[in-house]
């Protein structure tokens, strides 16, 4: 009688990696980047924009020279968070990240350098109150700076007689549009950013908040053909400042400045406005999120099916919310080709998989 086969379970061999012949070289350390620290636009118009930033905002002038303004929030210390340049087109030109030590410079010019990018030396005061700093065109397709060195500005945290509008403190965050949001995440993973939040759903990555401050984020990627700016995002420090530029703007007659919220943000719980100034580029005045310091911050992921994500209140979104963004220029100034969304995304209404 012949025995019964034994079932033998079936073996997994682990398959054998074949040696890839181009490998990449690992990469040097990044720079060791602190917080992002401010953005240069161009507006068309500078006497509109120095209207909409400083005088309805509130935002502190801490320069005027012809053609262009530094402006900063009342709790900033360093001379600006936000250049507005006179220029024939509206674009974002930069986006600067403050580093921790002079060597981080350097640093940044070797993982740059090792990556193919582009990069530049920019000499001390180029840019007023800023020393020498490094710029660079990322692997995304954005103009960066970084810097170190900076020039400190007149302490104004507690001239209250001084605020006006929003009562801005500082930059937050910049949330960039781009094709591919895994790999914008797999890029700022590799400057050491920590994740703080996500919208998915299965394998798709639809946004990501990833912070090197202790807080939600200094950067967020949105889907959709970029590079593109979406916002910036600006700290105020309680949701009545949000409240009252709405209340101001409504008095003006300017209410179609708000183009979505006052609302209360599922991801990150912070409460929000965003507005649109006159060349259309975004800003979000933001309140109330939290702190992420522990090395072990444990990852808040969002359902893209959650409607309490985008508005924890379930307020739908307004599509141009999700189609309109800054067109962002490269290290000569000129206007980046826009590469086509790449998110494989299962739901295609809005930039996350938008419920209708
Ligand atoms: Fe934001």
């Amino acid at each position: 009688m012949a025995l019964p086969k034994r079932h033998e379970p079936k073996r997994h061999e682990p398959k054998r990696r074949e040696p890839e012949r181009h490998d990449p070289l690992p990469l040097p350390p990044p720079p060791d980047i602190v917080r992002a620290a401010y953005a240069e636009l161009v507006v068309t118009d500078l006497a509109e924009s120095r209207r909409f930033w400083v005088d309805l905002l509130g935002f502190v002038v801490t320069r005027a020279d012809p053609g262009v303004l530094y402006l900063r929030g009342y709790d900033e210390l360093i001379h600006h968070n936000l250049i507005l340049r006179q220029g024939a087109a509206a674009a974002a030109a930069r986006l600067a990240f403050r580093v921790r030590t002079a060597a981080d410079l350097g640093r940044a010019e070797a993982f740059y350098a090792a990556l193919g990018a582009r990069t530049a030396r920019v000499p001390a005061d180029a840019t007023p109150g800023v020393r020498e700093a490094v710029r660079t065109e990322d692997p995304l397709g954005f103009t960066v700076e970084f810097f170190f060195a900076a020039q400190y500005a007149e302490r104004l945290q507690q001239r209250y007689d001084l605020r006006r509008g929003a009562e801005p403190a500082r930059l937050d965050h910049f949330n960039i549009v781009v094709p591919d949001v895994r790999a914008a995440y797999e890029y700022y993973r590799s400057l050491g950013f920590g994740l703080s939040e996500t919208i998915e759903d299965g394998d798709t990555l639809y946004a990501a908040w990833m912070f090197r401050k202790q807080t939600v984020h200094d950067v967020a990627f949105t889907g959709g053909d970029g590079p593109r700016l979406h916002h910036l995002g600006f700290f105020a420090h309680e949701s009545h400042q949000v409240l009252r530029i709405c209340d101001i703007l409504g008095s003006l007659h300017e209410e179609f400045l708000i183009e979505r919220g006052p609302g209360r943000h599922g991801v990150s719980n912070a409460f929000y406005v965003y507005l649109r100034d006159p060349d259309g580029h975004r800003v979000e005045i933001y309140t109330s999120d939290y702190f992420t310091g522990d090395p072990d911050h444990p990852v808040l992921r969002w359902s893209v099916r959650d409607p309490r994500r985008r508005d924890f209140w379930g307020h739908p979104v307004i599509p141009s919310w999700y189609t309109e963004a800054s067109t962002v220029l490269d290290l000569d100034g000129r206007p980046r080709p826009l590469v086509p969304e790449q998110q494989p995304a299962e739901v295609k209404v809005g930039a996350d998989g938008f419920i209708p």
